[in-house]
């Protein structure tokens, strides 16, 4: 038999109000990637016919996120937010086109997996109308419950509406659908708003369902798949377990994890072989880590790679832009920014790379700054390879060190200085002999004793 054809609606469309925020609540990150992406990226692995996300009037950011993750999908826009049937509807279009199964999934529910979704569609290959997901919340506050009877889905009530026979209902909406192809329609246009907050409620689609003498099915999931989030608390919650996740996944790849419940990892954070992680270091998004390398501790890293063997912290910031090659070490309390620093290049202290270049062996001496800035543009700063910069030195860009070049330390290099040379750039030292005795003299005191 071929593969049932599906098409999997998000729904995405409102904005941050409840989480007390001016961004739309599905952009709001959890392990460094957003809402929106996470359960578009789950979508994606079940592999669809087609996705379409439905998003809020004049939500270009929404779209744009969409966009970017998977560019196949299609956005339609709900013109007023009146409920999560009236939602799906915004994508009637797509579901006319046909297809075997509805899935619906809310885009606030990021920890969803690829596995949860296809236990969902499961029953409708088996016939029934719709399959709903359920769980059994430590705190059930604020979700739909569903009514059951001997295993049989009879509706959905959700908390606003719920008395209190209903509210006890352990079991409750996770707040993903699917339905059957052939009757979502008929189904989804049923749907009215007679409730108390006046919304065309999808959780109707149940009671709809039975009443077409078709069935509805309820299939229970682990709480921690399927949390939504409504608010920052909530928000929280998810992070944690998110970072439960990847701590775990690192762990068994067999990443070094010395204190995990301190390591704080994005969704796309890649591990090489035998790599270290200190305690207390976080890593947003974009961050490749390469054989062997050592992460020591209170580092912050994000958008970099890093090169086999190289060794970062403790107290170092690497920013977006950041390349790391073999064996490079950037001590503490340096920061580099989009920048390339090739192999065995060393900045062992309390530096700034910003916008430059570091060829190989070269050595950066402490308290050296590339001054990247001039307060209207960012500039360049190109090191040679085995450059050796003194320590203290201001390296005013565009400028360029040749390869081998030594620069003195404490200099403020504004010129380019070519290679093997020897550039410094502070005044001279004077010395003057006897000058401390003479001036202990007039004022007739002793050198102190110690
Ligand atoms: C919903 C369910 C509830 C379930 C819970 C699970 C309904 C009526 N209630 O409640 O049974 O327990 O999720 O998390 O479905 N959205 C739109 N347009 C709208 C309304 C919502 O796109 O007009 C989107 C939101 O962006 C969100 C999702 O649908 O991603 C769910 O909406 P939300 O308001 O969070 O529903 P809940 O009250 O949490
Ligand atoms: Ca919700």
């Amino acid at each position: 038999m071929a593969a049932r054809t599906c098409l999997a609606i998000v729904l995405a469309a409102g904005e941050g109000t409840r989480m007390r925020s001016a961004r739309p609540k599905v952009l709001h990150e959890v392990a460094g990637r957003s809402l929106l992406a996470h359960v578009l990226t789950a979508v994606a692995r079940i592999e669809p016919s087609a996705t379409a996300v439905v998003i809020g009037p004049g939500q270009d950011d929404v779209a744009a996120e969409a966009e970017r993750v998977l560019p196949g999908a299609a956005c339609f826009v709900q013109r007023e937010r009146r409920g999560t049937a009236h939602a799906v509807l915004a994508a009637k279009a797509a579901i006319k086109r046909g297809v075997d199964d509805v899935l619906v999934v809310y885009g606030d529910t990021p920890l969803i997996r690829p596995d949860t979704l296809r236990l969902l569609r499961a029953p409708l290959s088996a016939g029934a109308a719709v399959a709903v997901l359920g769980f059994r919340p430590a705190a059930p506050s604020g979700y739909g419950r569903l009514v059951t009877k001997n295993g049989e889905l009879l509706r959905i009530v959700e908390e606003a509406d719920a008395g209190a026979n209903d509210k006890a209902i352990g079991l409750c909406n996770a707040g993903l659908m699917a339905f059957d192809g052939n009757s979502a329609l008929a189904i989804l246009e049923r749907i009215g708003n007679r409730n108390r907050k006046g919304e065309f409620y999808l959780t109707d689609a149940v009671e709809i369902a039975r009443g077409m003498n078709k069935t509805a099915v309820a299939v229970e999931v682990e709480e921690d798949d399927v949390r939504g989030i409504n608010s920052k608390k909530e928000l929280a919650e998810a992070e944690a377990v998110a970072q439960a996740r990847l701590r775990q996944a690192a762990l068994d790849a067999g990443v070094t994890l010395v204190a995990p419940d301190t390591v704080f990892l994005s969704a796309d954070t890649t591990f090489g072989k035998d790599v270290v992680v200190e305690p207390y270091v976080v890593f947003g998004a974009n961050v490749s880590v390469g054989d062997g390398a050592v992460i020591h501790a209170f580092s912050h890293l994000a958008g970099a790679t890093i090169g086999n063997g190289a060794s970062v912290g403790p107290f170092a910031r690497l920013r977006p832009g950041t390349r790391l090659g073999e064996g490079v070490h950037i001590g503490n309390f340096v920061e580099v920014k989009e920048a390339k620093i090739e192999a065995g290049a060393k900045a062992n202290h309390l530096t700034y790379i910003g916008d430059a270049s570091v060829g190989a062996g070269a050595n950066i001496g402490a308290g050296t700054i590339t001054c990247n800035y001039d307060g209207f543009a960012k500039h360049r700063t190109e090191i040679g390879e085995h450059a050796f910069i003194g320590s203290n030195s201001a390296l005013v860009a565009p400028v360029a060190i040749g390869a081998g070049a030594y620069v003195g330390s404490g200099s403020v290099i504004t010129a380019d200085v070519p290679a093997d040379a020897l550039a410094l750039g502070r005044s001279r030292q004077a010395v003057k002999e006897g000058w401390a005795s003479r001036l202990r003299a007039l004022k007739s005191i002793g050198r102190k004793k110690a």
